[in-house]
């Protein structure tokens, strides 16, 4: 049993066990002068400092120093698994080409793609054991993967058994999506029945097999003009849905195709990116159970002037969260912290919203919004400390690395030493 005292704040994040929208989103329930008690990797108990040290007396102390607790961060939308970098493309961009150019030439994510194949489990597992090292280094302690880099049956069984390496030999919590709808590939788009192979063999032979491992809990697809069509997305997505697997979407990222509301018709636990959303789409979101997940980090990497309509999600009722889009292509971040930066100034979400949007929210988006996100009796003990005294000063501060420590179900996680920590090293 431990007892976490001496926080300047505990941000528990409680209250109902699922989504939080419109003025639900507005308290974050920030305790003064309180503990958090934790035992068997759950928590047992959050309140007045005095109660829970005369309650748990016999528990071993963590000193939080005068710093915030909260909830440790859940990135709910990642493509954690890569191989190298595609720093190139981001000068293309510079200099005037745009992202769905770059890709039709045979870059973006086709280049990721001809990257990943050529290397074997052992090599990716160790560069995602570094990645995921630095996610948990800002604060985030559950992270969705996604494969979709293999766009062949093997090689998208290699991405996602690196996942489940990841998620047995790390403490972070890891959910996996299988993502083999990210392109077409090159070798498909190159005859004219490619197209409709692909996906055929995405509902007939990629799914199940992947459904039959258990390797993935979401299936996700790419729907975009010049990607994966509505109805596409549509037949890959049942399939997922007859397999048992929850659904996920990258909807109306770039141009408003629909995704969105296809999203809500296929009862998908989220709908994801929503920058060029329309009217009907807000609307069909608000309506359902199917999480808003945004993720400014892509816009503003993409040089883009627009972001998703965070406000007018929130008003309209839907469940918005948030997450890195940590990848390669679209968002090289792994800092948590700065997408709620970015919530704050460009989505124009207050802290509260951006705090239960990366926490609650995000648990929400992959369904586990029953036992984590919040700092609450029978929750996980997923837990982050940052040096800061007000929970405001974790957007404020932007770019800076302020987690000094996160705990996953109990067990210490991510520690940072005082020495690194007045560096401003990770
Ligand atoms: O979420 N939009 C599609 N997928 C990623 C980008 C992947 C890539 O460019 O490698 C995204 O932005
Ligand atoms: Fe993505």
């Amino acid at each position: 049993m431990l007892l976490f005292t001496n926080a300047s704040q505990v941000v528990t994040c409680a209250g109902p066990a699922r989504a939080r929208r419109a003025s639900e989103l507005g308290d974050c329930a920030i305790l003064t002068n309180a503990a958090v008690a934790i035992d068997g990797g759950a928590i047992a108990g959050v309140g007045p400092r005095d109660e829970l040290e005369q309650r748990y007396a016999g528990a071993e102390r963590v000193d939080c120093g005068g710093r915030v607790l909260m909830p440790g961060l859940v990135d709910s939308h990642t493509h954690a698994i890569f191989g190298k970098p595609r720093y190139e493309e981001q000068e293309l961009r510079a200099a005037g080409a745009d992202y769905m150019e770059i890709a039709r030439r045979g870059g973006g994510i086709h280049a990721s793609v001809r990257d990943l194949r050529s290397r074997d489990e052992e090599e990716l597992y160790g560069l995602a054991s570094g990645r995921l090292a630095r996610l948990a280094a800002y604060g985030t302690t559950t992270v969705e993967v996604k494969s979709g880099y293999g766009l062949t049956l093997d090689d998208e069984l290699k991405m996602l058994r690196v996942a489940r390496r990841l998620s047995e030999s790390q403490q972070v919590r890891i959910v996996p999506t299988f993502l083999g709808a990210h392109e077409i590939p090159l070798e498909a788009r190159a005859t004219p029945a490619g197209r409709a192979d692909y996906v055929t063999s995405l509902v007939s032979a990629m799914i199940p097999r992947v459904a039959a491992d258990g390797l993935a809990q979401f299936v996700d697809v790419f729907c975009e003009p010049g990607v994966f069509t509505v109805e596409e997305s549509r037949s890959i997505l049942s399939a997922a849905r007859q397999a048992g697997l929850h659904l996920k979407l990258h909807a109306d990222e770039l141009r408003p195709s629909g995704g969105a509301q296809l999203a809500v018709e296929l009862g998908a636990t989220s709908a994801d990116h929503l920058a060029a959303i329309s009217h009907d789409g807000i609307r069909a979101l608000a309506a359902s159970e199917t999480v808003a997940t945004l993720l400014p980090g892509t816009m503003l990497f993409l040089g883009k002037d627009r972001q998703a309509p965070a406000r007018a999600l929130i008003e309209a009722g839907a469940a918005v969260a948030l997450a890195t889009d940590f990848n390669p292509g679209t968002s090289p971040t792994t800092n948590f912290p700065l997408i709620l930066t970015l919530a704050v100034s460009q989505l124009r979400m207050s802290v509260s919203e951006a705090i239960l949007a990366a926490t609650v929210n995000g648990a929400a988006a992959l369904g586990i919004a029953d036992r984590v996100g919040q700092i609450a009796p029978g929750f996980s003990a997923d837990l982050a400390l940052f040096d800061c005294d007000d929970v405001r000063e974790l957007p404020y501060w932007y770019g800076d690395n302020r987690c000094r420590a996160t705990w996953v179900r109990g067990l210490a996680c991510h520690v940072r030493t005082e020495a690194q920590a007045r560096a401003g090293n990770a």
